[in-house]
C-alpha cells in the first residue's frame, strides 16, 4: 500500500460538521495528530486510534518524524487541521518535508470558521446588489510582518478578517471604509458558548472587548451584514 499522510479539515467546532471522508479516516486512524485547543475534544474521542498527540508546541521536525515513522511502521496517519486546512493552516511547510521522504499526501477539505461565522450571522458573505466578492486576510503579528488590511479594504467586498481578535481597535483604525459599515465578530462559531457582537467599524471593537471576547474569533465587515440598508437587490435566481 502506498504510504501516505491524511491532513483532515475538522470544521469549526461543532463535531458534527466533519465531512463524512474525514469521519471515517479519523475513525480508522492508527495514529492521531491534532491542532490542540480549536479542535473539539468530542472529535478526538471518536477515533479508535491507538496513539493521539495534541501537536501545540511541537516543532516542523518532530512532527514530520512522528509520521514518517508511522507511516514506515505501515500505519495510517491523518493529521487533524480546525476548519479547512487551506486557510491558515500551515500544512504546505508539513507536506514538503513529507515529500521529500518519499511519503505521499492527502487532503480532505473541512468546514471553515468562516462559513460557520456567515451561518451564525444569517447572512451571504456575497450578496447581489452589495457585495460579489469576499476578501479573506489576517492582521500583522508575531508572524506577519506587515499585512494588507488597509488597501483591501477599499474594495467594498466583505471582509473576513481572522486571527486578529486582540487587536481589532488597530484592525478597525486601518480600515478604509465608512465607519457607519456594519461589523460582527462571532467567537467560537458552531461552538456550544458561540458569542456573537453586531456592530459598526467604529465600535465593534469596543463592543467585543465589552463583552470579554479576546481570542478565537473571526471579524466580518461589510453590507451583507444589513443587507436591506446597503442596496440589496434580488436574485435573478428568483424572476
Ligand atoms: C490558525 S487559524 C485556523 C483557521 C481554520 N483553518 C479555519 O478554516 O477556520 C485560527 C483562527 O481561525 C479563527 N477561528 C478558528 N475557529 C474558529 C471558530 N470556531 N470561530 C471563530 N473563529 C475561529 C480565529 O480567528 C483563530 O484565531
Amino acid at each position: 500500500m502506498q504510504k501516505k499522510v491524511w491532513f483532515v479539515g475538522a470544521g469549526p467546532g461543532d463535531p458534527d460538521l466533519i465531512t463524512i471522508k474525514g469521519l471515517s479516516l479519523l475513525r480508522n486512524a492508527d495514529v492521531l495528530i491534532y491542532a490542540g485547543s480549536l479542535v473539539n475534544p468530542v472529535l478526538i474521542a471518536r477515533s479508535d486510534a491507538k496513539t493521539k498527540l495534541d501537536s501545540w508546541g511541537m516543532d516542523l521536525e518532530d512532527l514530520v518524524l512522528v509520521m514518517e515513522n508511522a507511516v514506515n511502521a505501515g500505519k495510517t496517519v491523518v493529521r487533524l487541521h480546525s476548519g479547512d486546512p487551506s486557510l491558515y493552516g500551515a500544512i504546505v511547510e508539513q507536506i514538503n518535508e513529507l515529500e521529500k521522504r518519499g511519503i505521499a499526501v492527502g487532503i480532505v477539505p473541512g468546514v471553515s470558521s468562516l462559513f460557520a461565522a456567515a451561518a451564525a450571522l444569517g447572512t451571504q458573505l456575497t450578496l447581489r446588489g452589495v457585495s460579489e466578492s469576499l476578501i479573506v486576510t489576517r492582521p500583522a503579528g508575531k508572524t506577519l510582518e506587515h499585512d494588507q488590511i488597509g488597501e483591501l479594504s477599499r474594495h467594498g467586498a466583505t471582509m473576513v478578517i481572522f486571527l486578529g481578535t486582540e487587536k481589532l481597535g488597530e484592525i478597525t483604525k486601518n480600515l478604509n471604509c465608512p465607519p457607519d459599515t456594519p461589523a460582527a465578530v462571532v467567537y467560537h462559531a458552531s461552538w456550544p458558548d458561540q458569542k456573537i457582537v453586531r456592530g459598526t467599524v467604529k465600535d465593534i471593537a469596543k463592543k467585543t472587548i465589552d463583552k470579554g471576547i479576546e481570542r478565537t474569533a473571526l471579524l466580518v465587515v461589510g453590507g451583507v451584514l444589513d443587507p436591506e440598508k446597503w442596496g440589496h437587490t434580488r436574485s435573478y435566481l428568483y424572476s
